[in-house]
C-alpha cells in the first residue's frame, strides 16, 4: 500500500498554517529533466570514476582531464531546462514561505525556475573559481585551462569535491534551516554523502516532519511508512500534490 495513501493533507495542512518548510535535494530532482543521477545504473559514477574526475588530488594530477569532465556536464546543464519539480517547488515558496532549499545539486535549475532561498551545499558547477587565491570567476566556455588573473593558478569549477570541506557559511545555514524547519521533504537522493546523510537526523531530532520522494526510498519502509514516503519519480509527487493544494483551494 504506497502512494494512494501518501498523507497530501497533512502537508497540504502546514503549508496553509505559516509551517517553515525546508527541502534537501538530490540528483533525482533533476534526472526526469535530462541530468544524470551519480548512482545506480547509467549513473555518472558508473561511467566516470571519481577519483579521476572529482578530487583535488585528480586535478593536481591530471587538471585537462578534470576540466573537460566539467565543461562536459555544463552543456548538459546548458542543454536542459527545470522540470515541474523545480517549478512547483518555487511556486510554493511564492505562496506559502518559507519554502527553503539545500541542494546537493551544482547544476542551476532550482534558480532558474525562480526559486529565491536555496544554497548549493556542494557548490555551483556554473561558476569557477581560481584554485590558488578563491577568486571567483564567471563560468568559463573555454575547452582549454584557464588561469587566474589576479594569481596565475588554474581556475576550477566552484564545486565541493570528495575530501574537501563544505562552505562553513553554507554549513552554518544549514544548521540554522535545520533547526527550524517544521517538515523536512527529502527528495531525490541517496543519502550516500556526509554531512548530507546526517541532515534528515538533525530536523527529526528537532521535531520536524519529514518525508520522502524517491523512487528506491532510503529514510523511509515503504511497507509501512506509506503516508510519508512517495515511492516515484518527483515530478508525480509533484503533479499529485498540487492537485490536492487546488482540489482544496488553498
Ligand atoms: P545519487 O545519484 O546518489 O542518488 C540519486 C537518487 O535519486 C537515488 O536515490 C534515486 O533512486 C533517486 N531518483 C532517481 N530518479 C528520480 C526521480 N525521477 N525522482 C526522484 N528521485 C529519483 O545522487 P545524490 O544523492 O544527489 O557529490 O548524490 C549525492 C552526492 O553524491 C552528489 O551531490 C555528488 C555525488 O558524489 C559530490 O560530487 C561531492
Amino acid at each position: 500500500m504506497t502512494n494512494t495513501e501518501f498523507d497530501y493533507g497533512t502537508l497540504t495542512d502546514y503549508l496553509t498554517n505559516d509551517a517553515s518548510f525546508l527541502f534537501l535535494t538530490g540528483a533525482g530532482i533533476s534526472a526526469e529533466s535530462g541530468i544524470d543521477t551519480f548512482r545506480g545504473k547509467d549513473g555518472l559514477w558508473e561511467q566516470f570514476d571519481p577519483a579521476e574526475v572529482a578530487t583535488p588530488e585528480a586535478f593536481s594530477r591530471n587538471p585537462e582531464k578534470v576540466w573537460s569532465f566539467y565543461q562536459m556536464r555544463r552543456e548538459q546543464v546548458r542543454e536542459v531546462e527545470p522540470g515541474l519539480s523545480h517549478e512547483t517547488l518555487a511556486e510554493l515558496e511564492e505562496r506559502f514561505p518559507p519554502v527553503n532549499i539545500l541542494t546537493q545539486n551544482v547544476d542551476n535549475l532550482h534558480e532558474r525556475a525562480g526559486h529565491q532561498s536555496l544554497r548549493h551545499v556542494h557548490g555551483n558547477i556554473m561558476s569557477d573559481r581560481c584554485s590558488g587565491c578563491g577568486a571567483l570567476y564567471e563560468v568559463s566556455r573555454s575547452q582549454d585551462l584557464v588561469t587566474c588573473d589576479e594569481c596565475g593558478e588554474l581556475l576550477r569549477p566552484d564545486v565541493v569535491w570528495f575530501g574537501e570541506a563544505l562552505d562553513p557559511q553554507i554549513l552554518d545555514t544549514c544548521r540554522k534551516w535545520l533547526n527550524g524547519c517544521d517538515v523536512l521533504g527529502v527528495i531525490g537522493t541517496s543519502l550516500e554523502v556526509a554531512p548530507v546523510s546526517r541532515f534528515p537526523d538533525l530536523a527529526r531530532q528537532n521535531g520536524s516532519y519529514l518525508f520522502e520522494v524517491n523512487p528506491r526510498p532510503v529514510l523511509f519502509d515503504s511497507g509501512s511508512d506509506w503516508e510519508k514516503v512517495f515511492v516515484g519519480p518527483a515530478d508525480q509527487f509533484f503533479k499529485n500534490w498540487k492537485n490536492h493544494i487546488e482540489g482544496k483551494q488553498v
